[in-house]
């Protein structure tokens, strides 16, 4: 028994055979039973991580441990991995039953029909598509196929399931209560899972934890909330937020921060949220746009140019340093475009980061 780390990556890597490095030396485990987000921009190497746990690629380097044991020499069919792939890769000309019932009638653990039949009924109820079992796939909506897939990936009870953007087809609407169900149903059959997407809402709103990735690094493996609160570097903080948070280029001498329109003193900052001292030089610093706030007494002097509404809350948009920033006010915030005002940010939830993008503050 293993169940901390149920499923562990150690110093994986892949080099392609094109000499392309997608994969550069990652570690991280997975606890029995939760459902993990592996998340990133389009190309950062989720996809070539889970055909390497599933088996479907070999890594260049490193191991990977089921429940203690390592299996990167057991082949894919033997890994008791569920697999529902981005495009759900349904059988055409087959109908929803048959889709599903499938893995069970092939292969040395091949079942008798009826008994497969009735194992695959029990999954269709699960995840709701009884009323299609003599359908073929593409009579169905994309939330049915994707359904289909998650029944099918599920009929053999897999140890680990693997979902590769399942929701990235479908529209907006659908996704959030998709993702709603998929949460319910993964954790109902009690399953470990790992679910790849490129939506940071989406890993926030259903991940038992996330791991972010860019170019094939891990850059936070963590709880949600501190992705916003802690964030590891430059890339994790504008990576995660909506709307995205402000950055303002800062020079630091001798115990005073300078903007293009804001000062403060090293002093004013949270002595204790330093990660090393705050040395004389260029830096980054980022506030999300509800830390920074209209005020009679702020630090920037914004001119609003635009205001966009996002449910009960009010974006304020201004430029600083030519390059657009934000503030997120509530609804009856009497402020207009056009408008001239102090914001002030709350300088214990600011961070500073190096122009190479490593937090300081
Ligand atoms: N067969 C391959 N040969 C060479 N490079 C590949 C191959 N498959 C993927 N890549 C590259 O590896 C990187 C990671 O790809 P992938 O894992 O598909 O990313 P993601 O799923 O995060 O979008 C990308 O830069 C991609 O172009
Ligand atoms: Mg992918």
């Amino acid at each position: 028994m293993n169940d901390e780390k149920f499923v562990e990556v150690k110093n994986l890597q892949k080099v392609y055979d094109n000499g392309h490095e997608a994969i550069k030396n990652v570690s991280f485990s997975v606890k029995k039973g939760d459902l993990v987000c592996l998340l990133g921009p389009s190309g950062c190497g989720k996809t070539t991580i889970l055909n390497m746990l599933a088996g479907l690629l070999n890594p260049t380097g490193g191991d990977i441990l089921f429940d203690g044991k390592s299996v990167v020499n057991t082949e894919s069919k033997n890994r008791q991995i569920g697999y529902v792939f981005q495009n759900y890769a349904l059988y055409p000309h087959m109908t929803v039953l048959q889709n599903v019932m499938f893995p069970l009638t092939v292969g040395k653990q091949k079942m008798a029909k009826d008994k497969a039949k009735a194992i695959a009924e029990k999954y269709m109820d699960l995840t709701q598509i009884t009323e299609f079992a003599e359908q073929k796939p593409g009579q169905l909506s994309g939330g049915q196929q994707q359904r289909v897939a998650i029944a099918r990936a599920l009929v053999q009870q897999p140890k680990i399931l693997l979902m590769d953007e399942p929701l990235s087809n479908l529209d907006a609407r659908l996704r959030l209560n998709i993702r709603e169900e998929i949460r319910s149903l993964v954790k109902e059959v009690g399953i470990t899972t790992l679910f790849v997407t490129h939506d940071q809402e989406e890993a926030l709103s259903i991940g038992d934890k996330i791991i972010l990735f860019n170019g094939g690094v891990i850059q936070q493996d963590d709880l949600g909330q501190n992705f916003y609160l802690e964030p590891n570097n430059y890339f994790v903080a504008n990576f995660v937020g909506n709307p995205v948070i402000d950055n303002f280029n800062i020079k630091v001498k001798g115990g005073k921060i300078t903007a293009s329109d804001f000062e403060l003193n090293v002093s004013d900052l949270d002595q204790s949220r330093f990660k090393r001292e705050l040395t004389d030089g260029d830096y980054i610093l980022s506030v999300r746009p509800e830390n920074i706030l209209p005020a009679e007494e702020g630090h920037v002097s914004a001119h609003i140019e635009d205001i966009e509404l996002i449910g009960r809350e009010r974006i304020l948009k201004f430029s600083h340093d030519g390059v657009q920033a934000r503030s997120l006010v509530n609804l009856e915030t009497p402020i207009k475009p056009g408008d001239d005002v102090k914001l002030k940010m709350r300088l214990n939830r600011v961070f500073i980061f190096t122009p190479e993008g490593e937090r300081v503050y």
